[in-house]
């Protein structure tokens, strides 16, 4: 079949809400863009795991400890199933971890920023991962199907991180005046990278337009932005704080929060590289990856040895 065919019948498809799977025909940018976004989302979650990992040793009781270690390990799944999806567009889990390591790669930018105190536990886990909850649901029904079924344990994990994390500031929100000023602190700190965590308004955003077509995306960065401004504007209520933008204001003729502007000097000077954390995060990736590198040995000498028996039995 002539190639326009081919595209006509693949939008066609993508049109009547049937997934594309691996083994099916698409165009190549189609294959590209799912296998970077797939791939950059299966680093963020594996990066992810570095700050809040910092924080196990410190929790500050058995209870949070459990839950917190229960948390970063989901990450850890979610980074796997991601692998996973992304390995069926052609590109070895082998390649992604060495592009990711030589910076080729990127991942999420909100993990270079630092966790300063036990707040931070919380506000990552309210902020960030609500954040990317809202991504998420969108993703549960992205065109890709491999990538469509991995969102949809991950959204089931992630409403429980959101969770846990609005839980630990609500304590703190009933706590001693120093608790309730890091409380304060850390949602200072955190509510403007995650705001950016939605990427470039929609007039910036130079592959906008194709993903919404091809169904990979179903809402733009600024629409996901301002459905998150919203949630989180009531939320913060309940905790008796606020959020540190003096231009937020409930805007009765949209229906909408207004908020104030992302300072986008900082988003690119992060994306680029030169966030506080940038170098410190892929350092510890890079020593997680060496030093678990007998694991990985040891795993495929067990499962040589369980296919040589097998054979013998056979
Ligand atoms: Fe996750
Ligand atoms: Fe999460």
């Amino acid at each position: 079949m002539p190639v326009h065919h081919l595209e006509e019948t693949f939008q066609q498809t993508v049109d009547a809400e049937i997934k594309i799977e691996a083994k099916d025909w698409m165009p190549e940018a189609y294959r590209k863009t799912n296998l970077r976004q797939i791939s950059q989302h299966a680093h963020s979650e594996v990066v992810g795991m570095l700050p809040e990992g910092n924080w196990i040793t410190r929790a500050p009781s058995l209870k949070r400890k459990a839950i917190l270690i229960a948390k970063v390990q989901d990450e850890a799944g979610h980074g796997l199933y991601l692998y996973s999806a992304a390995e069926t567009l052609g590109m070895s889990r082998d390649q992604m971890i060495a592009d990711l390591h030589s910076g080729k790669a990127k991942y999420s930018s909100i993990f270079n920023y630092p966790t300063l105190t036990w707040a931070d536990m919380g506000a990552i886990g309210w902020l960030v991962d609500g954040a990317a909850i809202l991504n998420q649901v969108m993703l549960c029904r992205t065109s890709y199907g491999p990538y469509a079924r991995a969102m949809v344990r991950i959204c089931k994990e992630e409403s429980f991180h959101q969770r846990q994390g609005f839980e630990a500031l609500l304590v703190l929100s009933k706590g001693t005046q120093e608790q309730r000023a890091m409380c304060q602190d850390a949602i200072n700190r955190w509510w403007w990278p995650s705001l950016m965590m939605f990427g470039p308004r929609d007039s910036e955003s130079t592959n906008s337009d194709q993903s919404m077509k091809w169904k990979i995306k179903r809402k733009t960065n600024d629409e996901l932005r301002q459905n998150f401004v919203d949630m989180i504007a009531q939320q913060v209520k309940l905790l008796g704080m606020t959020l540190p933008d003096p231009d937020l204001k409930w805007n009765e003729a949209r229906g909408h929060y207004d908020f104030g502007e992302i300072n986008w000097d900082e988003f690119w000077n992060v994306v680029k590289g030169n966030g506080p954390c940038n170098r410190q995060r892929l350092q510890a990736r890079i020593n997680a990856h060496e030093e678990g590198a007998w694991v990985r040995e040891a795993a495929v000498a067990y499962a040589q040895k369980q296919s040589a028996k097998q054979k013998k039995v056979a």
